[in-house]
Order: C-alpha cells, then sequence, then structure tokens
C-alpha cells in the first residue's frame, strides 16, 4: 500500500465537451469525484492525499473559465470542510495562496485552522502550485538565511532545501496517478516525486472512481522500487525484514 497518493487530475474540459457542454461543466464534475477519492483514501487507510488542482500556468486559460474555477473552489471549500473535520481529515492547501483574493485566502486559512488537529488523513490541495515555484520559493528562504547569517552556504543541502519545500513534513510521494491520458508532469511536485511509481489512466478525471483507484494500487503493489539498488540487494533486503519479523 502506498502512504501518499498524489494525482494530477486531468480531462475535466475534455470530459464536458464529449457530453455537448462547456469545460465548466467538467470542472464541477471532478469536484465530484474528488470526494469519492478522498473516501477511498480514508477506507484504506492511506495517510496523505495530495491533489493537482490548479497550476501556475492554468491562469492563463481563459478568464471564464478561471473565474468559475476560482468560484468553484471557494463553495467547495465552504460545503465539504466541516464534513472533512467530521471524518478526521486535515487540509492543507499547497502553492502561491497570495495569487487568491483576499476572501479565498481567509476561507483557506479558517479551513486549514479548524482541521489542523486531524490524523485519519492528510489532504493536500495543490493551488496555484508549480514544483519550479516550489523550488525557488524553498531557495529563496535558504538564501535569505545565508544573508542573515543564520545559515552557511555550505549548509545548502538537499536536506536543508528539502526542509523547505511544500510537503516537507510528510512522507514523500509513493504513487503518482495521472488521469485524461497524458504522458508529462505538467510542473507538479517536481522534487517530492523524485522516486515515486507513475500511473497513467485513460479516464478523464470526472469518471476516476473507486475501480479505477483500486486498480492503480494494485499496478503500484506490483513494481519493484529499487532506490537506485540492484534487484538483489531490495530482495535480500525483504528476506533479512522477514527473519527480523519472525524473530
Ligand atoms: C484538469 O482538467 C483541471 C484543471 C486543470 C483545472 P482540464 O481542464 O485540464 O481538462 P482537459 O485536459 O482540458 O480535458
Ligand atoms: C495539469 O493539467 C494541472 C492540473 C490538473 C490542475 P493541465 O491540463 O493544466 O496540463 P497540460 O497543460 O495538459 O500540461
Ligand atoms: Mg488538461
Amino acid at each position: 500500500m502506498p502512504r501518499h497518493v498524489a494525482i494530477i487530475m486531468d480531462g475535466n474540459g475534455r470530459w464536458a465537451q464529449l457530453r455537448g457542454k462547456h469545460r465548466t461543466y467538467g470542472h464541477k464534475a471532478g469536484a465530484e469525484a474528488v470526494r469519492a477519492a478522498v473516501a477511498f483514501c480514508r477506507k484504506r487507510g492511506i495517510e496523505a492525499l495530495t491533489l493537482f488542482a490548479f497550476s501556475s500556468e492554468n491562469w492563463k486559460r481563459p478568464e471564464q473559465e478561471v473565474s468559475v474555477l476560482m468560484e468553484l473552489f471557494f463553495t467547495v471549500l465552504k460545503r465539504e470542510v466541516k464534513k472533512l473535520h467530521k471524518h478526521n481529515v486535515r487540509l492543507r492547501i499547497i502553492g502561491d495562496v497570495s495569487g487568491f483574493s483576499e476572501r479565498l485566502q481567509q476561507r483557506i486559512r479558517e479551513a486549514e485552522q479548524l482541521t489542523a488537529e486531524n490524523t485519519a488523513l492528510q489532504l493536500n490541495i495543490a493551488a496555484n502550485y508549480g514544483g519550479r515555484w516550489d523550488i525557488s520559493q524553498a531557495a529563496r528562504q535558504l538564501a535569505e538565511r545565508v544573508a542573515a547569517g543564520q545559515l552557511r552556504s555550505d549548509e545548502v543541502t538537499e536536506t536543508t532545501l528539502g526542509e523547505c519545500m511544500q510537503l516537507a513534513d510528510q512522507p514523500a510521494p509513493d504513487l503518482l496517478i495521472r488521469t485524461g491520458g497524458e504522458h508529462r508532469i505538467s510542473n507538479f511536485l517536481l522534487w517530492q516525486l523524485a522516486y515515486a511509481e507513475f500511473y497513467f489512466s485513460q479516464v478523464l478525471w470526472p469518471d476516476f472512481n473507486d475501480r479505477e483507484f483500486a486498480a492503480a494500487i494494485a499496478d503500484f503493489s506490483c513494481r519493484e522500487r529499487r532506490f537506485g539498488l540492484t534487484s538483489e540487494q531490495i530482495q535480500q533486503a525483504i528476506l533479512d525484514t522477514d527473519v527480523t519479523a519472525e524473530e
């Protein structure tokens, strides 16, 4: 079982267009699929779920689509946060929230504060998020500490930089799912996905259901994660842990 699953929820626009509807209709349907994915993770005991909802590049879309997405984000937050809290889900928004309206920022803060102590599932929503933004904001934090004399430049390492990245307090994603048929990362968690297993689904996001999610998990469970080691080393490590477990 993966501890942390990340999902690029792609294909809302095409899902709507296939039905002769406006793209925004697909985004509304996509919000329902989010609810199902969260419930799936709770039932399966997955610790963390990170969903890509809006990229830093998505601002370039037609103004009307962007404003519908912002409004949807606002209403879904309002509607769902009590239910999430009831189900002991902890919510966090990752991304540059300063790009949002003050009203939306306020709602985000309230939702995060309300759910801050919850422990059943960590739900991260990536909104106005870009992997390059994440790396550069981390670099900026370290640069400021170096300039202030609190850190030496030779202390800028993978560890200290990693500590400044979004999600640093959570295990790295084990599994990345992208729906909608594209085989690309689209500036999602560039740093954090270094050793994630990738799973691509043809299914458009609003059609992504428990069966599709279970298929992704089943595929993941057949992978051998080697982290740079050889297969023999991995097999030996598994034997060693089995022996320790028996003792
Ligand atoms: C993903 O679906 C949702 C967002 C990017 C906000 P799309 O809107 O990208 O749907 P397609 O890929 O155009 O079908
Ligand atoms: C990635 O989807 C972003 C989200 C799912 C929020 P896009 O539809 O924006 O990605 P590209 O443009 O096809 O790479
Ligand atoms: Mg898309």
